[in-house]
Parts: structure tokens; C-alpha cells; sequence
């Protein structure tokens, strides 16, 4: 076996897989502020303002990363318990999405849609009357709504990652309907309820809830618990039945049964989330000492590729990028 792995040449022509820059969509965070903010729990990344991610863009197209998925912090004062902001057109997220298609129209941009950065509690949807749960039919009407402005703004694809159910059917009528049939949709498909959200809840601030009689914030009565495996498949099936054009696994290094068996079940492109604690354990472990970052990050981005993913959603797509680029030359 050991002749087959004895140079880096001969190792590099038996590679089963590799991951292209083309395979990564770049998730960046966005300020109303007139600076670039850092995020304190993800070393590197920063939000952005709208100059900086136009420029941030040409740079990624350079590199050949194709893709972004914009998020917002949203200044308290426009939050409300129905996240309204959520369907204006001017909304941060949707003057972004008109800078970067009108300044680098290549540049695919993935609109998350769920409510979470726009509600007071922080929820991805608008409570029920009593404040006990979040209310799935008046959400995905919000939700609707949301895609909508989005898809007005220039978006190529809509991303609802907030679980709700029966929302791709109908954001893909809406979107028909609103002469809006070439905008596609990135369903985050199988989104597990999990601990490792957390530095992203930091970068958007949606960490905390305490409306009505919701008290701390757990999503676990929409997203999918960590024990379930059959039912994230279903989850992934019906997306595709729903016409979804994309389907996401999320969180990824923790998931890779799951993303293998999405990719045996689902003919769709599938798509991975690394999400923000994910790549908050690699970069802190590296501070450290404890893991060389570079090596950490490629050989967990070629996991979940090799798991099946054909679309990687990581911090690191820009790094990767540049890496690998200068390793090619
Ligand atoms: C919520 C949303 C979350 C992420 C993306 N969209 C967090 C949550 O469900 O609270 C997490 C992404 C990450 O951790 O990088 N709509």
C-alpha cells in the first residue's frame, strides 16, 4: 500500500477528492455601522459594511470562491417580537445584495431567510399567541415575504434556514408568481439544533430570548435533534419534493453520516454548513497551540467533501482559497 503514498507527487495523482475553491460559498456578516467590526468569539472574521463587502467580493472572484451568504446584525432599535424588518426593502441585507450584483454581478448571492436576526427573542420565526412556541404557518408567511424582497434585491438564490415546515413549497409558488422562476432555492434541509451556532448568535446578535414565556433560547422544537438520522433524510426528501434546487446539512464535521446519506438518497446538489463554532474550535485551538490551523481547516473541509458534500458553507472559504492558489503555482 505505502508506494501509492511515498510522494507528495504520487500521492496527489491517486487523490480521491478535492476541494476547489468553486465548491465554497464565502457566510459573511454585515454592520449598519461606517466601520468593519471584529467578532471577539471568531478570530479573523469581521462584519462588514457594505463598501468593504463589495471589495470583499472581487477579492473572493479572484480567488474563485463564487459564492456569498450574507447575515446582519441588526441595531436593536429595528428589532421587534415579529421581526417586520425582516420585509423591508431596505433593509441592510437587501442594499447589499443590490451593491454586489450591481458591482460584481458574477458573484452568486444566497439569501438566508429566517427571522432571526430581526426578532427581539431571537427566535427564526414569530411566536404563537400565548408566547410558548414559535407559530409555523404565520412564520413561513413572514418567510414568504422576505424571499420575496430578497429576490427583488438581486438574490440568485433564496436560503430559508429556518425550519419550518411546508416552507419551500411556498416561497417556490411566491417566487413563481412574482416573476421571480430563475431565483433558486438552497434548502437548509437537515439543520440539527446544536451547541455550535453559538459564535455565530454572537456575530448577528440573536443570542438571547426571555419574550412572552420563552425564556433562554433553544430552537429544538424546529430544528432537528442530534440523535435522528432516518428523519433528517425525510427532512432532505421533502425539500426535494417541495422543488427545492439545493440541500443543506448543518452543521457539517459533527454530521458526516448524515451528509453521506443525504447524498445516497436525494438526487439534488448537497450542500454543507461549517458552521461558526466549527471554525471557532480550529482557530482557538490554534491560538493555542494545540493545532496547526491550515492543516486542521483542509483536512476537515476534505471530510465533509468526502462525506459527499459537493457545496461547502465555511469561514474559511477565503483563506482556503488563497492557499490552495499558491500551492498550485
Ligand atoms: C439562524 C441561523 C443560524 C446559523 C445560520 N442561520 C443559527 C441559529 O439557528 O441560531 C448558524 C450558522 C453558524 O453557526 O455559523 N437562522
Amino acid at each position: 500500500m505505502r508506494r501509492l503514498r511515498a510522494s507528495e507527487s504520487v500521492r496527489a495523482m491517486v487523490a480521491e477528492n478535492v476541494v476547489l475553491p468553486e465548491n465554497l460559498i464565502l457566510p459573511v456578516f454585515l454592520t449598519e455601522g461606517d466601520g468593519n467590526e471584529p467578532i471577539a468569539s471568531m478570530p479573523g472574521v469581521e462584519r462588514l459594511t457594505v463598501p468593504a463587502l463589495v471589495e470583499k467580493c472581487r477579492a473572493l472572484l479572484a480567488l474563485g470562491v463564487r459564492g456569498i451568504a450574507p447575515f446582519p446584525k441588526t441595531p436593536p432599535e429595528k428589532k421587534t417580537p415579529d421581526g417586520e424588518e425582516s420585509a423591508n426593502p431596505d433593509c441592510l441585507v437587501c442594499r447589499a445584495i443590490r451593491a454586489v450584483k450591481a458591482a460584481v454581478p458574477e458573484m452568486l448571492v444566497f439569501a438566508d431567510i429566517a427571522l432571526d436576526p430581526y426578532t427581539t427573542h431571537g427566535h427564526d420565526g414569530v411566536l404563537n399567541a400565548a408566547g410558548t412556541d414559535v407559530d409555523n404557518d404565520a412564520t413561513v408567511e413572514r418567510l414568504v415575504r422576505m424571499a420575496l424582497r430578497n429576490a427583488e434585491a438581486g438574490a440568485d438564490f433564496v436560503a430559508p434556514s429556518d425550519m419550518m415546515d411546508g416552507r419551500i413549497a411556498r416561497i417556490r409558488a411566491a417566487l413563481d408568481a412574482g416573476g421571480f422562476s430563475r431565483v433558486g432555492i438552497l434548502a437548509y434541509s437537515a439543520k440539527f439544533a446544536s451547541a455550535f451556532y453559538g459564535p455565530f448568535r454572537e456575530a448577528v446578535g440573536s443570542r438571547k430570548s426571555g419574550v412572552g414565556n420563552v425564556t433562554g433560547l433553544t430552537k429544538k422544537t424546529y430544528q432537528l435533534s442530534p440523535a435522528n438520522r432516518r428523519e433528517a433524510v425525510r427532512e432532505a426528501l421533502l425539500d426535494e419534493a417541495e422543488c427545492a434546487d439545493m440541500v443543506m446539512v448543518k452543521p457539517a464535521l459533527p454530521y458526516l453520516d448524515i451528509i453521506r446519506d443525504v447524498r445516497e438518497r436525494v438526487g439534488l446538489p448537497v450542500a454543507a454548513y461549517q458552521v461558526s463554532g466549527e471554525y471557532s474550535q480550529i482557530k482557538a485551538a490554534a491560538q493555542l497551540g494545540y493545532l496547526d490551523c491550515e492543516a486542521a481547516r483542509d483536512e476537515s473541509l476534505l471530510a465533509v467533501r468526502r462525506a459527499g458534500a459537493d457545496i461547502i458553507l465555511t469561514y474559511f472559504a477565503e483563506e482556503y482559497a488563497r492557499d490552495f492558489r499558491k500551492k498550485r503555482l
